[in-house]
């Protein structure tokens, strides 16, 4: 790992990346041909793993991103990955991050289904889950699949509704904290961005107690280089994390109450409220009241500039429950609540400034960078404390073009060609070369890029 690359290149040169309009169709039909290809290989019947060596199972976020690019060219199977996810659903509403699949050895990915053992809880699916969660981005996904679907949108409404009502319910009942309602949440694998610099200071209060590696063995480090993953000392943390939720039932008083690692993440929350609004669409389909939706949105945005922006940091920051402080790592998840359509002007121009300065340098480097590049804790090659990641860039264009920053958005989404034609569908990427990191044919990859190619044909 060559921590501090960006740092010390953080005035250097800029990265000019080819426009998607100026690629010929015969090399963009070869990408679209090849991410296809990659769907197709990591499709398992009825879902789609992330990758068949990193991430033999099904993933909960990874699915909606994965949705997004299947509902383009084989709606129905975008319907049956989504729908296949709600079958994991637990009966309080939770989805869990990952659906075991009973075809796959229980080894082949730690931690695999001994270790949660999700059938222990009252309530528990038909097979065997995680017992954590991740961003919300579900409802959302529905919607492109519902369009998808042409005539067939409104019954796949009707089936993913109620779903995606019970998983909101779950965040309002059981995650929820303080008077403003935000949901925490309790694990770093649950904000997706697993070991983001931001998570260092709430995690390293937990015990890495690497003795834990005498009983459980880390799978992720066949498939990928030790300077790409995240170190044996935050994984310990992250096995105490899940063992005493498990341990306690899957227990959300008890987790809010006690738990060690508890923070209210604003990705996590603005993909929830961007959600509500996707949940007001789909009741409007299946004839449903989408008033109250419409509030949970407008309450959810409300919530989130008023306790996790930061007008001096010019990015909205986590907050740790435990302690009650602000989180003061700028990260790519303070500034994906730009996706909202409601965020006050006052906060979208500051975004916008943060995403181009020396920080994130947007349009001069490859796609968002996971961290910001001038913190000399920013590691370009190691999961999230650095690299470019997909689903994060493309979810900033897709704010960035709802805010009328076309120019950037478009740049964002040649970026996601350019990356991917330059290093192929891997994880994630090196910010300032391009270089590709983690796994390789990459679903959520795969999938983005089918997106972008075929929504600006
Ligand atoms: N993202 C985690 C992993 O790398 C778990 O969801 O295994």
């Amino acid at each position: 790992g060559a921590a501090g690359v960006g740092a010390a290149d953080a005035s250097g040169g800029v990265v000019v990346t080819t426009r998607l309009a100026d690629r010929p169709a015969t090399e963009t039909d070869g990408l679209l041909r090849d991410a296809v290809h990659v769907l197709i290989d990591n499709w398992h019947g009825h879902s789609t793993v992330p990758s068949r060596d990193l991430y033999p199972h099904q993933w909960s976020w990874d699915s909606a991103f994965i949705a997004l690019g299947l509902r383009r060219w084989a709606p129905k199977r975008a319907a049956t990955e989504l729908l296949s996810l709600f079958g994991a659903q637990w009966s309080d509403g939770r989805i869990p991050h990952i659906a075991f699949n009973p075809a796959v050895d229980p080894d082949a990915y730690f931690p695999g289904p001994t270790f949660w053992r999700s059938a222990d809880v009252v309530g528990h699916p038909p097979i065997d889950t995680s017992g954590i969660i991740q961003p919300p981005v579900h409802a959302t996904a529905a919607v492109a699949v519902a369009d998808g679907l042409g005539e067939d949108g409104a019954a796949f409404a009707r089936r993913a509704y109620p779903c995606l009502v019970a998983q909101h319910d779950y965040l309002r009942r059981r995650r929820s904290v303080g008077p403003a309602g935000l949901a925490a949440v309790v694990h770093p694998w649950e904000t997706g961005m697993d070991n983001s610099p931001a998570w260092d200071t709430p995690l390293h209060a937990v015990p890495a107690d690497l003795s834990l590696f005498d009983t459980y063995t880390r799978r992720d480090l066949e498939h990928a280089g030790t300077g790409e993953r995240p170190t044996d000392e935050d994984y310990a943390r992250y096995i105490r994390l899940a063992l005493a939720y498990r341990d306690h039932g899957y227990d959300d008083d008890w987790v809010r109450a006690e738990g060690a690692f508890c923070v209210v993440d604003p990705t996590f929350n603005a993909l929830w409220a961007r959600a509500e609004i996707s949940l007001a669409d789909l009741a409007e389909r299946i004839g449903a009241d989408p008033s109250g939706h419409r509030a949970e949105a407008a309450r959810l945005t409300r919530a989130l500039v008023d306790q996790l922006w930061s007008a001096e940091a010019g990015v909205f920051l986590a907050r740790d429950v435990r302690t009650g402080h602000r989180l003061s790592e700028r990260t790519v998840s303070g500034l994906i609540p730009l996706v909202l359509p409601d965020l006050p002007a006052e906060v979208v121009g500051p975004v916008h400034d943060t995403l181009s300065s020396d920080r994130f340098r947007v349009g001069r480097v490859y796609g968002v960078p996971s961290f910001d590049l001038t913190d000399p804790r920013h590691d370009p090659q190691r999961y999230w404390r650095g690299p470019s990641w997909l689903n994060t860039t493309w979810l900033v264009a897709q704010g960035l073009r709802q805010h009328g920053y076309t120019d950037l958005a478009t740049g964002l989404e040649d970026d996601i060609v350019a990356l991917t034609a330059q290093s192929g569908l891997r994880e994630y990427f090196h910010p300032l070369t391009g270089t590709g990191h983690g796994t390789d044919r990459f679903s959520w990859s795969a999938a983005l890029l089918i997106e972008v190619l075929l929504s600006r044909r």
